[in-house]
């Protein structure tokens, strides 16, 4: 047992290795579970008692030399690999990080945001799903209006029974109806949100898109304050000398209603593809708030009056943008988006 251990020992003092691999061998020739140490250790059982102090303590002495010097030529391969055995070259460039960019929707939800705040309006939301009441009760659709038919509506079924009265909303205008409900006038508010329509998907329509609401009821509301507020509007958001038009139009919820055009922002008005050769685009409805509206939401009609309005973020980016298939809004094609990088602050 002592010459065996003697003659390890020198080769274990001696032991340098190049590479992992020799390490490895090293590890499991001596220290491995079937390795020499673990051999000797089984004879030593077989030792005489009066041998057992003597050969304990070699034998733990050449276990521990061992393990020292596993220890010491990892250290060593380890550093050596970092320095020069490494295909990586620290001196290139690295990988760029590329920049995300807005969606155009949300640049310009942000930009009607932007102008709607400067006029002293807040933002709010309400839910996607919603019921009869808030979607089309409250804001004076009649029992039989077309609107409710399952053609526009996605109605949602509770279990297995008859459908109910919740439905993906159609419109923002329910987010009015929250509003009033749950507050006092004066209101002043924007409601940007998402909106759901049982319609065949294809570049000019789509199940879902986006509106934004507006809302403004207080003492003496006049339809002139309307006009000034959504002309002001145009002018920050298409640039100065963009011209707008009203025409009588109805919605429910609204006396009188219009629906406002703005001069093509295209062509300028000189007559082109987007305006259909008309020289103006429609882009919101709009009117007095309903007095039947304000009473539903527990709104004295005699002391208040409002204006609302409502329209479509996709067309609103459509005429900034061009951007003519209403399915790339929802496709998330890199390259679309990546066109409307902006300067992130
Ligand atoms: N809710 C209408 C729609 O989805 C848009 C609208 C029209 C909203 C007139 C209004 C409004 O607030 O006054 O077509």
């Amino acid at each position: 047992m002592q010459n065996i251990i003697d003659q390890y020992t020198s080769e274990i003092k001696a032991f340098t290795a190049a590479k992992a691999e020799e390490l490895e061998s090293f590890r499991i020739k001596f220290l491995g579970t079937k390795g020499i140490i673990k051999d000797l250790f089984e004879q030593f059982k077989t030792v005489s008692s009066d041998e057992k102090r003597t050969f304990g303590k070699v034998l733990n002495q050449f276990k521990q030399l061992a393990e020292a010097r596993y220890e010491e030529v990892k250290e060593g391969l380890g550093s050596a690999t970092a320095d020069t055995k490494s295909d990586i070259d620290l001196t290139l460039p690295g990988d760029g990080l590329e920049v995300g960019s807005r969606h155009p929707l949300s640049l310009v939800r942000n930009e009607i945001i932007d102008i709607f705040k400067r006029l002293g309006f807040v933002v709010a939301e309400g839910p996607e799903i919603e019921d009869d009441w808030h979607n089309f009760s409250a804001l004076n659709f009649p029992e039989e209006h077309p609107a409710r038919d399952m053609q526009d509506t996605f109605f949602i079924r509770k279990g297995d029974k008859e459908q109910g009265d919740i439905a993906l909303r159609t419109h923002t205008s329910s987010v009015q109806v929250r509003m009033m409900e749950n507050g006092k006038p004066p209101f002043r508010a924007i409601m940007p949100g998402r909106v759901y329509r049982n319609e065949a998907i294809s570049a000019r329509a789509h199940c879902f898109f986006h509106q934004v609401e507006g809302l403004y009821v207080d003492e003496n509301v006049s339809f002139s304050d309307l006009k000034q507020t959504l002309y002001h509007f145009v002018q920050e958001l298409y640039g100065e000398g963009t011209k707008v038009r009203f025409r009588p139009s109805y919605f429910p919820f609204t006396e009188p209603s219009a629906e406002m055009d703005i001069s093509c922002t295209i062509c300028k008005g000189s007559g082109c593809n987007m305006c259909k050769y008309s020289g103006w685009v429609e882009i919101l409805g709009c009117g007095m708030v309903d007095p039947n509206v304000l009473e539903n939401c527990g709104i004295d009609s005699k002391k208040y009056t409002g204006f609302a309005f409502g329209m479509g973020m996709e067309r609103i980016a459509n005429l900034k943008y061009v951007i003519r298939d209403l399915r790339l809004f929802s496709e998330n094609d890199v390259r679309f988006l990546k066109q409307f990088q902006t300067e992130i602050i």
